[in-house]
Parts: C-alpha cells; sequence; structure tokens
C-alpha cells in the first residue's frame, strides 16, 4: 500500500520530496522525473529552486510531463508548454531539450501518444513520478472511467476539470474540451510515485483513491497497484482517512533503513 505521509503545510511537502529527489539525483544526475502541473506540484518546485540556488546542479535530469492541452497554442501562457518552462525548466536550470511535454497540436494528434510513449521508453523510464489529484478523482488528464491500462492517449476533460482549470483562465469557456495525457498504464511503470494533495477540496478524492476500491471511476486509486507509492498530504486533505492513526504511527516508527520516498 502506498505510504501516507502528513505534513504541516505545503512548504514542508516541498521540502520533503525536494530532498528526496536531491538524494535521487546524487545517485543518478540524468535521472528522469515525471512532472505534473497545477498548484500542487508547485511547493515541490520551490523547494528545488531553492536548492539550485545554493549549488544543487539539476542540468542533467530528464523529464516528462504528464499532459497537455490539445489545440492551445505552444505559446499560450497557460500551455503546459509554456507552464512547464516557467515553473520547472528555467528555475531549476533544467536543459530544454531534455524536458518532454506530450505534442497537442491538432496535426499529428493521432500519433502523439505512441510518439510520447516511445520517447519515454527510450529514456530508460521514468524514475520519480509526481502527481497531484484532480477534485474528481483524475491524476494526469485521466479522467473517471480512464482504463488502468491506459497509455498517452488524447481524453475529454470532464465540466468539472474544465471548471477547476477555468481560474487559469479569463473563462471556462476557454479552457479547451481535449487533452493529452499520459495513461493510467504509463503512469504505473515509473520506478516511483508521489503523490501530493493539498487543502480540504482534495479529502474526498484522496480518501476514495486510497481507501477505496480500485475503481477506473476513481483514476488515482490505480496508485494501490504500485510497489512505490508515497501520499504526501497535509491534515486538511488527509481528514477523510479512516486510517489516518495508522499512518501517522508507521511513519512515526518508520525504520531507519527505510528511507523517505526513496
Ligand atoms: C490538472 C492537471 C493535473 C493536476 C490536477 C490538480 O487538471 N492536469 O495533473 O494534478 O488537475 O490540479 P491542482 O494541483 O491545481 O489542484
Amino acid at each position: 500500500m502506498a505510504e501516507v505521509i502528513v505534513v504541516g503545510s505545503r512548504k514542508a511537502a516541498g521540502a520533503l520530496v525536494a530532498e528526496a529527489i536531491e538524494r535521487l539525483v546524487a545517485q543518478q544526475p540524468d535521472a528522469v522525473l515525471g512532472l505534473a502541473t497545477g498548484d500542487t506540484p508547485l511547493p515541490v518546485y520551490r523547494a528545488l529552486a531553492e536548492r539550485v540556488r545554493a549549488g544543487l546542479d539539476l542540468s542533467e535530469v530528464r523529464g516528462f510531463a504528464l499532459d497537455e492541452y490539445v489545440g492551445l497554442p505552444v505559446s499560450h501562457p497557460e500551455s503546459y508548454h509554456s507552464v512547464i518552462e516557467r515553473e520547472v525548466v528555467v528555475p531549476l536550470g533544467l536543459t530544454p531539450g531534455s524536458i518532454h511535454v506530450p505534442d497537442g497540436r491538432p496535426l499529428g494528434i493521432e500519433t502523439a501518444g505512441e510518439r510520447y510513449e516511445d520517447a519515454i521508453l527510450a529514456s530508460g523510464g521514468v524514475d520519480l513520478q509526481l502527481l497531484g489529484i484532480g477534485t474528481d478523482g483524475h491524476i494526469g488528464f485521466n479522467e473517471p472511467g480512464s482504463s488502468f491500462a491506459s497509455l498517452t492517449r488524447v481524453k475529454t476533460l470532464t465540466r468539472q476539470t474544465r471548471d477547476d482549470n477555468a481560474r487559469f483562465f479569463d473563462s471556462v469557456d476557454e479552457v479547451p474540451v481535449h487533452s493529452i495525457t499520459q495513461g493510467l498504464g504509463t503512469i504505473l511503470r515509473a520506478r516511483r510515485l508521489v503523490l501530493l494533495a493539498f487543502g480540504a477540496g482534495k479529502a474526498h478524492a484522496v480518501a476514495a483513491a486510497l481507501e477505496g476500491p480500485l475503481s477506473a471511476s476513481v483514476p488515482a486509486s490505480a496508485i494501490q497497484l504500485h510497489p512505490r507509492a508515497t501520499v504526501v498530504v497535509d491534515e486538511e486533505a488527509a481528514s477523510r482517512l479512516t486510517e489516518l492513526e495508522y499512518y501517522r504511527d508507521a511513519f512515526a516508527q518508520k525504520p531507519i533503513w527505510d528511507p523517505v520516498i526513496l
């Protein structure tokens, strides 16, 4: 089962995950990171940027974003190409040519999923995949009903997701209807998963994903199938977990030979 770590703040979550990534990169300078967008992973990127300013070198790190909107120009400030460039590549000093985002351009979209899968496989696979969670239980843009075996492909966004993401646009009508996203099968191939969630708005999705039945209706429940998944949540996002005391206890009693996340 996933290891659940309850932290006091988003900043603490960022520090914890950044520390694990630093340890990964120390062992493997060209590690492959799975990059998530949205608000949730920002504390991790901020904490890593601080470490980079203090001398950490991430220039050999490779990366694959989870998803992209279909039909939004790459130059649009809210395309995930732009977001990854602005929030991850530049502040972390990554090498732009080593960081990949699915190709959401309509021309050639039929083959974009397969091309992305090939690129991930050619890299040797993702070492550590960061994940947020949507209020409807999605990861990446794998909306409810997504197959656990799915690979990178086009998905139609739910109204809920478009409403949630409308804050990044002038209105919900500007939020694209389609996305291209790594599948649940793609995500499950990563060697380690780290899912983060903050705030009461995520509590329901977190509880369903971790403690509900495995179900395509809750795409994030797929992480129950992964042997090395860590879930980092604040108190609010953890508030609906039935086994919360057990998770706290297990973390408090964590053996010293069992490092956090890695
Ligand atoms: C978005 C992204 C997901 C993200 C989720 C939650 O639609 N495609 O990768 O995890 O929704 O977003 P946030 O972290 O902003 O709450």
